[in-house]
């Protein structure tokens, strides 16, 4: 019987099925141990479920001697340093392909939303502010036939292109390197460099992994080569943009709207972005479909059980 520290409940049956086979301590608190509450309790676990908000690193796997598994209930694994965990032989495994569809959703809802001033509109009618239909207000962006550029096309960005057809939107993308010819004829999906992307779309998603090459992609420069009147959205990871930068278009009007479900510093948010009326800001809930959180959690459970029986995970990613 090995023992297992998981960071935080999860939800649907991930934890009994742990416990079945293994000693397993749960975190009460929903948004996770912490870096002391790990630190506290790691150093006598074979197996650690992380949450997006732990960090794991040199200094906690010093700390955790037995780990043997690092299960990340996230498909983004820039909260840890895989090569610290390859250097100490400890297996990282992730959650991916259960949470496509959910995220994909979630960054169609925070298009829809920034153009058609959803969110603004509710605020206004919530606070009494609305005097009825007027032909001359809530003028949005057209989603409609609009421009879409996709930077990177990975799982969640084919879905989203995917859903952009529905809308019969163009869709751009961009990436490393130029997906198969088979994946863009069938999202009718055109290849642009970054550059001539943003200058071309109406509404541009980010829906890219964080890594060197995205940290910070769209920054101050890259936002002022937007198309004027564009709208951002990002499920993606916050540290993609420069969020000042954004919010100061967003407030000039350069940018009509912004729909962002990510920050770089959560759960803080820029306080200039939360100034912004054409904002939409939400709380990390891209993947937070009930289905999809259990399929997440249970992808850990997975990993543990393989892991600790001295098998191979499915979703190794170190
Ligand atoms: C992820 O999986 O990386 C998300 O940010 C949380 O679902």
């Amino acid at each position: 019987m090995g023992k297992v520290l998981v960071s935080a409940p999860l939800p649907g049956p991930a934890v009994e099925v742990m416990r079945a086979a293994h000693e397993v301590v749960v975190g009460a608190d929903p948004i996770g141990l912490g870096r002391e509450g790990i630190l506290a309790r790691v150093g006598p676990c074979d197996a650690l479920v992380t949450l997006v908000t732990d960090r794991v690193d040199e200094a906690l796997l010093a700390a955790a001697t037995r780990l043997r598994l690092v299960a990340n209930c996230a498909v983004g694994v820039d909260n840890i340093d895989l090569a610290a965990c390859r250097r100490r032989g400890v297996a990282v495994t992730n959650t991916p392909d259960v949470l496509t569809e959910a995220t994909a959703d979630a960054t169609f809802a925070l298009l829809l939303d920034a153009c058609r001033r959803v969110s603004e509109g509710d605020r206004a009618v919530r606070a009494g502010r609305w005097r009825g239909w007027a032909p001359t207000e809530w003028l949005g962006v057209r989603v409609t036939g609009a421009t879409l550029g996709i930077v990177g096309l990975g799982r969640i960005g084919r879905a989203v292109a995917a859903r952009a057809r529905g809308f019969s939107m163009r869709v751009l993308y961009t990436q490393r390197s130029r997906a198969p010819g088979e994946v863009e004829r069938a999202l009718a999906a055109e290849y642009a460099p970054l550059g001539e992307l943003l200058a071309r779309s109406d509404i541009v998603a980010l829906c890219c992994p964080l890594n060197e090459d995205s940290r910070g992609l769209l920054s101050r420069e890259r936002i002022a080569g937007l198309k004027p009147g564009a709208v951002v959205v990002s499920a993606a990871r916050g540290a993609c943009l420069d969020e000042v930068a954004l919010a100061e278009a967003l407030a000039d009007g350069r940018v009509a709207a912004a729909g962002l479900d990510v920050f770089a510093r959560e759960p803080a948010v820029a306080p200039e972005l939360l100034a912004c009326e054409n904002a939409v800001l939400t709380p990390h809930l891209g993947s937070a479909d009930r289905p999809t959180r259990e399929a997440m959690a249970s992808l850990c459970a997975d990993a543990v059980l393989a892991v600790l029986a001295g098998e191979e995970p499915r979703f190794r990613v170190a």
